[in-house]
């Protein structure tokens, strides 16, 4: 059980101010990020004035969109088995979501929130805390933003600033779990465990405390799904009652845990132990559903299949299919209300929240979800794509394949019986991605799932309107891909 290991693994994470400490951290996170650099088979090409993601890699450019597919300036054509990066919810190229965009911008484009309100913003925000459990539906607000990165900092700050209205100023430090993404500004990369994405940053990032993630496929031993469950959700209420657990403002975590696990689903039990150690402990529970929510898992939010009801709900990502920057925050009822009889005043904000075209392009988004049935259609074509996918689980190196409705991942392992991950500089997962896109079907690979280094998995999350034929070959390129990686 990875929770037995937990106080071992806080100790690591602990900040400390003696400079021996920090600079073994410091050296520690440059050893980690050292590590992760590989070889990479391409040099970017030149004549691009754009400051890449990845030097060293050559991108395509993309030119137009249709439906599940992504065509490129030599005209090629891609099946976007990755919605790109879980965020093409109803697909490329729906012209109506350009049309109200463009309605919008032509009434009125921007206005400050400082103030004015917009219809547009008003209206969505009423339909998100309708799709969300009921501590939002009565009292609920939302707070946009313009992606998930600034959803996680205006929780965190919420969270802080909620405790301070409600008379509990020793409050600040948000918990987390490690194995985790919350976004990449440095609020959010502090709650994030993504060894990856922390190490070049390491010494900028305050430490709040990391507990255990729950991932049964590697970490539950001999225990069963709810034993494995409860002893991760209780690494938490250890935490809690340690040093930091008095200072501790909220628990944030992905209820299916995207990127960093590829689609791992929390095991019986888990969720709802959650909920009541921070209810029991007077701390926030955010449900970071920039991934996870706006239908992927066949449900608005992923919580609702636990029937949780979280404090905050992030969004980001599906919200508008990729059409508009945008992200919110759904704030429950109770956090509404310490703000309304408190200081009435939120010390936070960004120029571009409640931006009218973008929550034009979410309600756009929300009405195609809605005509078209698409929620709906998640746990259908989800069953098609599980169903495409199973022969694959015979193959030696595939060790897993995991999730809920369209947030599916797969996870390569080297000795099936002991789950033996690669070695990372063998660079499985993006080997994988490249012998797919052959066959012109786009992954999203990542490494680490197994302790942050080892592990390589790929996620799917297509559009909800991916076609039978094209679930198909979706599962025939991975086919290849697994087949030219690991050739017998
Ligand atoms: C669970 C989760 N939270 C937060 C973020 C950050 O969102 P953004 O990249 O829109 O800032 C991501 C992005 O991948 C995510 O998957």
């Amino acid at each position: 059980m990875r929770g037995a290991k937990s106080s071992a693994g806080e100790k690591r994470c602990q900040r400390s101010t003696t400079t021996d400490i920090a600079s073994a951290i410091i050296t520690g996170s440059c050893r980690v990020f050292r590590l992760l650099q590989f070889p990479h088979q391409f040099t970017m090409a030149s004549g691009s004035s754009i400051f890449p993601r990845n030097f060293k890699k050559d991108y395509s450019v993309a030119v137009r969109g249709e439906g599940c597919w992504i065509i490129s300036s030599d005209g090629r054509r891609f099946l976007d088995a990755a919605g790109q990066a879980a965020v093409v919810n109803i697909g490329h190229g729906v012209a109506e979501i350009g049309r109200a965009m463009a309605e919008q911008s032509s009434q009125i484009a921007f206005a400050h929130t400082s103030q004015f309100r917009s219809d547009p913003a008003e209206k969505l925000a009423a339909r998100l805390l309708q799709l969300a459990p009921s501590n939002f539906r009565n009292g609920g607000r939302v707070y946009f933003t313009s992606g998930g990165s600034e959803a996680t900092e205006t929780a965190i700050k919420l969270a802080r600033q909620f405790h301070l209205e409600s008379g509990q100023p020793q409050r600040y430090g948000v918990i987390s779990r490690r194995q985790s993404y919350h976004g990449s500004t440095l609020g959010a990369m502090t709650v994030s465990g993504n060894v990856a994405r922390r190490a070049p940053y390491e010494p900028l990032l305050a430490e709040w405390g990391h507990v255990s993630e729950c991932f049964a496929f590697h970490h539950a031993g001999n225990l069963t799904g709810e034993e494995y469950g409860l002893a991760c959700a209780n690494d938490l209420d250890k935490f809690l009652r340690g040093p930091l657990g008095s200072s501790s403002a909220a628990f944030i975590f992905e209820p299916v845990v995207g990127a960093t696990l590829g689609a791992a689903v929390p095991t019986d039990g888990y969720v709802a132990r959650i909920a009541e150690i921070c209810h029991e402990n007077k701390i926030l529970l955010i449900a970071d559903e920039i991934m996870s929510g706006m239908g992927r898992t066949a449900k608005p939010f992923a919580i609702q299949h636990w029937n949780v009801e979280p404090d905050m709900i992030l969004v980001g990502k599906g919200i508008a299919s990729g059409y508009a920057p945008l992200g919110a925050v759904m704030v429950s009822a109770r956090i509404v209300e310490a703000f309304e009889r408190g200081s009435g005043i939120f010390q936070h904000g960004f120029t571009y929240q409640a931006h009218p075209v973008c929550t034009a392009a979410g309600n756009a988004v929300l009405d195609y979800l809605e005509a078209h049935k698409l929620f709906e259609r998640v746990a259908s074509i989800s069953k098609t794509l599980f169903g495409d996918l199973e022969p694959l689980r015979s193959h030696p190196n595939v060790g897993d394949i995991r999730g809920m409705g369209l947030l599916i991942g797969i996870e390569f392992v080297r000795e099936k019986a002991s789950r033996e991950p690669f070695p990372p500089s063998q660079n499985i997962a993006e080997r994988i991605r490249q012998a797919a896109i052959e066959e012109n079907v786009l992954t999203y690979p990542t490494q680490g799932c197994v302790d942050g280094l080892r592990g390589d998995h790929i996620l799917l999350a297509p559009p909800f309107i991916l076609k039978n034929e094209e679930s198909t070959l979706i599962a025939k390129a991975i086919n290849f891909a697994l087949a030219k990686v690991f050739p017998s």
